[in-house]
């Protein structure tokens, strides 16, 4: 297992940098494309057949909260734009893609979620929960994949390769700003700007660890009575340093972060695609 995480910490890293550096990787035939319609972030991933990742984009967004669609007409605009930034670096047009969802959505969210990808003129290939899509990178048979992300932190658990379970409660990044805006006095914007700048770490964490104990009993409540001996942890939300620890101690299973956490979900979408 080790050596599958350093070559799924390879492959993420490589693709943070294609991200970032708005750059693709030679590829032959048909790209997969995953759309991640987060709360707080929304991304676009392409791999080829072979689940390689060729490019991404990605930008902040609040039109989605925690898988509901709250501005149907500004979530099509931003996905529809991204997908030409996409079709640009890529040189090709991009025709059908894969999207995801929290867990335990109801079936008519799930449809405006469709929607909103086939409203950017995508055919909808696929419609995964997003843990499972963040277990399709890691290569996990089995344990637990939990998703941190602004909105809400989710959960899958697998068995010999299958998904045997999913959950999803709404504590993420977002209930963080709001811990941190209230003890400093900020606005929610001025926290989050605060919060995400690693060089105030030592003066955040103490703050909003409540809120990653939180995330915590939520996923040891979600996996009593399974047999989870490792919990792999992804979503914007576990960037912090200590986050993995503070699992660790409250629930007492070894806990995991992959490179680049926030882009596993969305690289993972995109491995889902069936064309
Ligand atoms: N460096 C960082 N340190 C701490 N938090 C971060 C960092 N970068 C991003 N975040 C937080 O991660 C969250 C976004 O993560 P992510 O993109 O995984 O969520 P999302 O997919 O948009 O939301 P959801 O899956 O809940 O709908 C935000 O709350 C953001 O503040
Ligand atoms: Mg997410």
């Amino acid at each position: 297992m080790q050596n599958d995480l350093a070559k799924c910490n390879d492959v993420l890293r490589n693709f943070e940098t294609l991200v970032n550096e708005g750059k693709c990787s030679e590829y032959q035939g048909t790209l997969k494309v995953g759309v991640d319609l987060g709360t707080a972030n929304i991304v676009i991933a392409a791999t080829d057949s072979c689940n390689r990742p060729v490019a991404g984009v990605s930008c902040r967004s609040s039109v989605v909260k925690d898988g509901i669609v709250v501005d149907y007409i500004k979530a099509v605009r931003t996905v529809k734009d991204l997908k030409a930034r996409l079709e640009e670096i890529t040189g090709t047009e991009l025709t059908s893609a894969a999207t995801a969802i929290p867990p335990g959505i109801i079936e008519g969210n799930v449809k405006v979620i469709s929607n909103v990808v086939s409203g950017a003129e995508f055919d909808v290939s696929n419609v995964i929960d997003e843990p499972t899509a963040a277990a399709t990178v890691i290569g996990c048979s089995s344990g637990a994949v939990v998703d941190v992300g602004g909105g809400t932190t989710g959960i899958s658990i697998l068995k010999d390769g299958k998904v045997i379970f999913t959950g999803d409660e709404p504590t993420g990044g977002t209930h963080m700003t709001l811990a941190l805006a209230g003890y400093y006095g900020m606005s929610f914007e001025e926290g989050e700007e605060y919060k995400i700048s690693r060089e105030n770490e030592e003066n955040v964490f103490p703050v909003i660890k409540p809120v990653v104990e939180k995330m915590a009993s939520i996923i040891r409540n979600y996996i009593q009575g399974y047999d989870v001996d490792c919990i792999y942890v992804v979503g914007g939300a576990c960037c912090f340093e200590k986050f993995s620890d503070v699992f660790e101690q409250y629930i007492g299973v070894r806990t995991v972060k992959p490179a680049a956490p926030l882009l596993v979900t969305p690289l993972g979408i995109a491995m889902n695609s069936r064309e």
